[in-house]
């Protein structure tokens, strides 16, 4: 079975090592990687790995399209990462732009392709896509994710660090909500295995949790955001698509920014309902063969959880909002 996937941003601060993680997962045959700059040399490097990937490199705005082409997986960490003293919002001016232009590309090249969304401001860039997608009459809001592992995997490994004993693979926080700041929301009280914490532990977690970001912008100084633990959790992500598409694979759950017209109509309305009526929302989402499967209610949260999922959607609303008007002017 032919399976490619493109990268855009292949040269990035994320795009290297996750496009190494890629070249690494054997169900991938084509690995396109896409960038506006230096993205030969990484494409010459990677391509010398003995696994079945083959690797093509596509520099430049005109080699956009054979990049995209057929494409079965789209990933996108292109853009510019934040700096200290930035909010993943301050990225809108610049990353609205470059994400409208590879959804547009995306569109026409690959319109069934899995979109997989990297690029902040999350909350916002993945209603353009969608927005663009509908536009060009090839919208499924199946296939089209923000990723937000990277918070599922901080939330596993800072409760490991204060509860030493657990392992931090086993280890299940539902996050839901968007991401950034107060939009993550870690369901603490929904953790697999249960732990007992105290309240001051769980707000010092969640605070944890919402601004992990900002501990490695700082550490770096001004050099970026986080890239090699995003690879990680965007390989994760990009590997569960691939095991539920390819493999087949049922029962695979991964929180993750969804449209709610995803929902299946069953459960459309209770879900709408459990989010004040957004049209997008991260939520534990279970995979299947079209991409989402099933999107998992929320469900019960305890009365803090209540109160941040309150402001979640409070500041949700707005960002989607900037990224549908953002289309709806600039298109
Ligand atoms: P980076 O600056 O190291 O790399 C970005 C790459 O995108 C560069 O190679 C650049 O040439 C390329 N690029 C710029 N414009 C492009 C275009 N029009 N087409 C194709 N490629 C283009 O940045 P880094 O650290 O890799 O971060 C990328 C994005 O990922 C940022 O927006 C950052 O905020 C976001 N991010 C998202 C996370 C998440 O959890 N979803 C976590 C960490 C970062």
């Amino acid at each position: 079975m032919v399976f490619k996937v493109a990268v855009c941003g292949a040269a990035g601060g994320i795009g290297q090592p996750l496009s190494l993680l890629l070249k690494l997962n054997t169900d991938i045959t084509h690995l396109a990687l896409y960038d506006i700059v230096n993205v030969p040399g990484v494409a010459a490097d990677l391509g010398h790995i003995n696994t079945p990937a083959v690797v093509t490199s596509h520099k430049g705005a005109e080699t956009m399209g054979a990049a995209l082409q057929d494409a079965q997986l789209v990933i996108i960490p292109a853009g510019i990462p934040r700096k200290p003293g930035m909010t993943r919002d301050d990225l809108f001016r610049i990353n609205a732009g470059i994400i409208r232009d590879l959804a547009l590309g995306a569109a026409k090249h690959c319109p069934n392709a899995f979109m997989l969304i990297i690029s902040n401001p999350v909350n916002s860039t993945v209603p353009i896509v969608a927005e663009v997608f509908k536009a060009q009459g090839v919208y499924n809001p199946k296939r089209i994710f923000g990723v937000t592992t990277l918070d599922v995997v901080r939330a596993s490994r800072f409760v490991t660090d204060i509860k030493g004993w657990v392992d931090p693979v086993a280890v299940r926080v539902p996050i839901v909500g968007g991401h950034s700041g107060p939009t993550i929301v870690p369901l603490l009280s929904q953790i697999q295995p249960t732990q007992d914490f105290t309240q001051a532990e769980i707000e010092a977690l969640t605070q944890r949790i919402q601004y992990g970001g900002d501990e490695v912008v700082q550490a770096k100084d001004g050099a970026g955001s986080a890239t090699l633990s995003m690879a990680h959790a965007g390989a994760r992500f990009a590997t569960a698509i691939i095991r539920a598409v390819v493999r087949g694979e049922t029962g695979i759950v991964e929180p993750t920014y969804v449209a709610l017209a995803a929902a299946d109509p069953a459960h459309a309305e209770a879900l709408r309902a459990e989010v004040s009526g957004l049209d997008h929302f991260a939520f534990p989402v279970e995979l299947g063969k079209e991409g989402v499967h099933r999107i998992h209610p929320i469900g019960s949260v305890s009365e803090y959880e209540k109160k941040l999922l309150a402001t979640a959607v409070k500041e949700l609303a707005g960002s989607i909002q900037k990224g549908v008007d953002f289309v709806a002017t600039k298109n």
